[in-house]
């Protein structure tokens, strides 16, 4: 094992410049860790956040940014029983997937789906579980029930289409374009709104209210999400890309019995995030590896290029996951 690494740091809060390669340590797996030697690394946009100085990483994990990745086990720390050197998984990080070597719980690594390569396998964590816990623990999705996610073309979106329809509920989405729109409706949307043309309340209201609702642009689209919902409709909040702050009429939670929750996935206990990924080995990995779902891959970058990789992101062009080739 070198005992030092590539790996691509933060170097002051910023634009996707401050990305820069360095050289770390490589980390050492502690009780019930595994390291993993990483071949590619998934881009999200709460890692463009934790670049801008305005999602802190929690002060246990490493400060370099890369919440995913896909590779092999190298070495497990004590306490590992499940896990063996030179198997291959995918993986939720707590940080420091922009990197050669990471360090993970080994309850929170999965297989490589079969039929899935490692590209494709490290672009799933983090999208799975936020949609897995947010939408059906959280959210409480039903078969039949009208489910409306924004960011429809978005990582987080292609996954919460494909899963919401396979569950049997009836899918709407937004998106900022008639391309995007049309990526939405062929991953299952039965309607895609485009958010620039069209308001999502009229079209959701003429089909009687969405059930539930899961929104990361927040600020005025807050008052819309309530007005959207179907009587004892439910709003999920994973992001406030637009704002946190609004001013609303709280009545109707109360005349219509709306629920308003939300939550971010990497605060979360060990614990908590083993618990999700048992969910997915159980009801959605089987569907992965049948092809009845999969991730829509957008572009790849080397590490070294992570800031071209944010700047796509951030550019807003992409539809799908962008990936980071490490190894
Ligand atoms: N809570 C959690 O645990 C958690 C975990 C992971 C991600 N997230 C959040 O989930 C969101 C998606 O993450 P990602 O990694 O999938 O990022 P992403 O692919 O960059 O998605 C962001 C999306 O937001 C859309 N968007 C922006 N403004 C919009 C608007 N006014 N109406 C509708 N769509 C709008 C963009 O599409 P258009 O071009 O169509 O606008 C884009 O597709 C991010 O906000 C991220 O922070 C939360």
């Amino acid at each position: 094992m070198p005992d030092t690494m590539t790996a691509i740091e933060i170097t002051a809060p910023g634009g996707p410049d401050v990305l820069k390669p360095t050289q770390r340590p490589v980390p050492r797996p502690g009780h019930g860790q595994v390291l993993l030697k990483i071949a590619y690394a998934g881009v999200n946009r709460p890692d463009a956040l934790q670049r801008a100085g305005n999602y802190a990483p929690p002060p246990t994990a490493s400060d370099l940014p890369g919440l995913e990745a896909s590779g092999t086990v190298v070495a497990c720390g004590p306490g590992v029983s499940d896990l063996s050197v030179g198997d291959q998984v995918c993986a939720l990080l707590p940080g420091g997937g922009y990197a050669e070597y990471a360090v993970t719980p080994a309850a929170h690594c999965l297989p490589i789906p079969h039929g899935l390569d490692l590209k494709q396998a490290a672009c799933l964590p983090e999208t799975y579980f936020t949609v897995w816990s947010n939408v059906f623990t959280r959210g409480g999705l039903q078969a039949g029930e009208r489910f409306l996610v924004h960011g429809g073309s978005s990582g987080i979106g292609t996954t919460a289409i494909q899963l919401a329809r396979h569950f049997g509920a009836r899918v709407f989405a937004t998106a900022g374009s008639a391309d995007k729109c049309a990526a939405c409706e062929a991953l299952g949307a039965e309607r895609a709104i485009n958010y620039r043309d069209e308001d999502f309340v009229t079209v959701l209201r003429t089909e009687g209210g969405a059930n539930l609702i899961l929104d990361m642009v927040g600020g005025a689209y807050i008052p819309r999400n309530l007005k959207a919902l179907a009587d004892d409709g439910r709003l999920v909040q994973i992001a406030f890309l637009q704002s946190p702050m609004v001013e609303l009429n709280f009545a109707q939670l109360m005349t219509r019995r709306l629920t308003m929750t939300g939550s971010t996935l990497r605060p979360q206990s060990d614990l908590a995030k083993a618990r999700i990924a048992n969910d997915l080995r159980t009801h959605v990995w089987p569907l992965l590896a049948a092809g009845t779902i999969g991730p829509v891959m957008d572009s790849e970058f080397p590490l070294e290029q992570a800031a071209q990789a944010h700047a796509r992101m951030e550019s807003s062009g992409h539809i799908g996951k962008i990936v980071l080739k490490v190894a």
